[in-house]
């Protein structure tokens, strides 16, 4: 059910490789052996898929390697090993590796351009020649924290190698301290046919479990949905793990620390939740009708001591009831009746509605309840107010950082951009809801997620630590985790020492916990620097968060910051690129990670007014690859 936006455009060279695809190609190169190996250390997923491939021609070869990646994870290494020789991707400043591609260009060598948008994966796709009846290794690594939704993580590992393969093994290690309280695997690899292909192994102390999936050659021909291209699809290890201790997981290691922050034994907090549904003509067909079909089901799953209210806009603003009611029976049996009646017209006055919707709550203020807004949009903002900026600006004015605002943008016609920014000013995530026959699932997975808060006013403490990730957060939901690191600055600490502050249903609490500073962490040593990486991951991503919210210096100082950090631990996010110098002088050609929704870009020929790299005589008879 993946939607899946290929983008494609070839220049020149690279459209016989790619039209000249098929299965006779496939002959000519054998993929020999396709491994993944997967280690999640405390819920960081280290990955590397490695791909061995033989030219089995008497002469040389286009060879690709193509495979898929969680969107949320960051590439971290990738190389190439021919003929003994390896040569290293390097993580650069995009522009940098930009003007390095440009100049190829401007030298006449053609272009290829590959980009692939999916619901949860990114497709990373690259390719060398290999010389007459020779082989080519490929290996890339990717990285990830995973994040704990409704009451489980999820690793997603994707295979698809485009032919079947002698040696073709996934391997997943997971290791958690206080103990895995289930595993699961699923995905579309785990079918009948493939089952028996699957192991996976608890250990007694259920501290580690191992997957392991090895289909025989057979199998990946043989299963539903494979075929003559061998397998295709997803395994998916879900799983979640013991929470002993009500303040968290806290571990130290190096100089580093994580805190993960998940209680479970506390009442639900009492919601005031305004829905803002767009009801303009855009929204016409399914989904409108998807929207009815989720917004009956998400009423019926309202608590009893939840007050709700609902709002429908196009260029008119109008109110289910004028004021917040409580869930009763008789009060949600009205709002279906309601909701059913909805129907679509109009233009969009995002302004006028979340400014409506942020009075309701306002004017009925509940002690020891929690607010939400959560706005539903399919479009641009075309009436009333339609500047963006100003529209922020109201928002967040009339908020006051007083609850969180939840967007979520259904389709690709929607300004994403502009919902993430309002969305991340007030606390809250902008979320895109494919268009699909699952829309009505994906809208209440996500209500589902802030169904149930248990805590408000987060706020974590770390004495003797600097560079913490983000520390206070507006609500905890059940099912979720907060996840807090830093740097151990003082280092004649022999304990270090977390406290939580927050409120709860009735009360405030406070929670603590020390962890000692020379406990040795039980983890493989390739992985001891894990915290560190996890630190360095989750940083880099708040500030490319933060950059979205912010404007002017301190956007700048943001965007260096994650710049400084991707470049130190050689993430490629969307500030930086990888670049790969191949032994041939053929083509040179660039994978792009685009951004959701949006274009590609597009690069253009004959750039030769542009300065010269003093590295670039090395570089005239090598092929360069980019990966943005
Ligand atoms: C997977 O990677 C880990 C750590 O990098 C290594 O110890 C292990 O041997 C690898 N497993 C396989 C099956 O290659
Ligand atoms: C939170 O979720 C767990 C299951 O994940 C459930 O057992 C528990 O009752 C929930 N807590 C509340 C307050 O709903
Ligand atoms: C970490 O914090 C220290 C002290 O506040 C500061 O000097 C250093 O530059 C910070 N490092 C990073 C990577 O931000
Ligand atoms: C919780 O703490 C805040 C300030 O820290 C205080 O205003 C409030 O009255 C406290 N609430 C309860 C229920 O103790």
């Amino acid at each position: 059910m993946e939607q899946t936006t290929i983008v494609l455009i070839v220049f020149g060279f690279l459209l016989p490789c790619i039209t000249s695809a098929p299965t006779k190609q496939q002959r000519d190169v054998d993929i020999y052996s396709f491994h993944i190996n997967s280690t999640v250390t405390s819920r960081y997923a280290i990955t590397v898929i490695t791909s061995r491939v033989a030219n089995k021609i008497s002469e040389s070869k286009e060879v690709h390697f193509e495979v898929k990646i969680p969107k949320h994870a960051f590439i971290s290494k990738f190389k190439m090993t021919i003929e003994g020789k390896t040569y290293d991707g390097v993580v650069k400043q995009k522009e940098e590796a930009q003007q390095q591609y440009s100049q190829a260009v401007s030298r006449g060598e053609s272009a290829g351009l590959v980009s692939s948008v999916g619901r949860t994966l990114e497709e990373f796709k690259t390719s060398v020649t290999v010389a007459a009846f020779s082989k080519v290794t490929f290996e890339l690594t990717y990285e990830e924290l995973l994040k704990r939704r409704l009451g489980k993580y999820e690793l997603r590992i994707n295979a698809q190698p485009m032919q079947p393969v002698a040696d073709f093994k996934i391997d997943v290690y997971i290791n958690e301290h206080p103990g895995i309280s289930f595993l699961e695997v699923k995905g579309g690899l785990k079918s009948q046919e493939l089952s028996s292909a699957v192991i996976s192994t608890l250990a007694s102390s259920t501290k580690e479990a191992w997957v392991k999936f090895y289909p025989t050659r057979e199998q990946q021909t043989n299963c539903e949905g494979c075929g003559e291209n061998g397998l295709n699809g997803d395994l998916l290890i879900e799983y979640d793990v013991k929470r002993p201790n009500q303040n968290g997981e806290l571990q130290a290691s190096n100089g580093y620390f994580v805190h993960y922050f998940a209680p479970t034994d506390i009442q639900q907090i009492p919601k005031n939740v305004v829905f803002i549904i767009d009801r303009s003509g855009s929204m016409h067909g399914r989904k409108i009708d998807q929207t009815r079909t989720a917004m009956l089901k998400i009423l019926g799953d309202l608590a009893q001591d939840d007050y709700f209210g609902l709002i429908i806009f196009d260029s008119e603003v109008d109110v289910w009831k004028a004021e917040l009611l409580q869930a009763t029976e008789r009060n949600v049996k009205q709002a279906k009746d309601f909701v059913k009646k909805i129907n679509d017209r109009g233009a969009t006055d995002i302004n006028a509605a979340v400014l409506k919707g942020v009075d309701m709550i306002k004017r009925y203020p509940r002690e020891g309840s929690a607010s939400i807004l959560i706005l539903l949009t399919d479009g641009d903002p075309t009436s009333g107010e339609t500047n963006t900026d100003r529209i922020q600006e109201n928002i967040k004015k009339a908020i006051g950082g007083k609850f969180p605002l939840y967007c979520l943008g259904f389709g690709f016609d929607v300004n994403f951009d502009f919902l993430e920014k309002m969305a991340l000013k007030n606390d809250g995530i902008a979320r895109r809801i494919y268009e699909d026959s699952d829309a009505d699932l994906q809208l209440q997975g996500f209500y589902e997620e802030v169904a149930t808060p248990l805590l408000t006013d987060v706020q974590l403490n770390y004495i003797g630590a600097a560079n913490l990730t983000q520390t206070s957060f507006r609500q905890y939901y059940n099912g979720s985790e907060i996840v807090v690191a830093g740097q151990i600055t003082d280092n004649s600490l022999e304990t270090f020492q977390t406290e939580v502050i927050a409120i709860s249903k009735n009360t405030n609490v406070t929670y603590q916990d020390s962890v000692s500073t020379k406990d040795v962490i039980d983890v493989l040593p390739q992985h001891e620097n894990f915290i560190q990486r996890l630190w360095a991951y989750l940083t880099v991503k708040q500030f490319l968060e933060k950059e979205v919210a912010l404007k002017g210096d301190e956007k700048e100082a943001a965007r260096k910051k994650a710049l400084d950090l991707s470049l130190k631990y050689e993430f490629v996010t969307s500030l930086t690129s990888m670049v790969v110098t191949k032994p041939q002088e053929e083509e040179t050609q660039v994978a792009h990670k685009p951004k959701e929704g949006a274009e590609p870009p597009t690069y253009q020929h004959g750039l030769a007014h542009l300065p010269r790299l003093r590295k670039w005589r090395d570089m005239v008879d090598k092929k360069i690859s980019i990966i943005f």
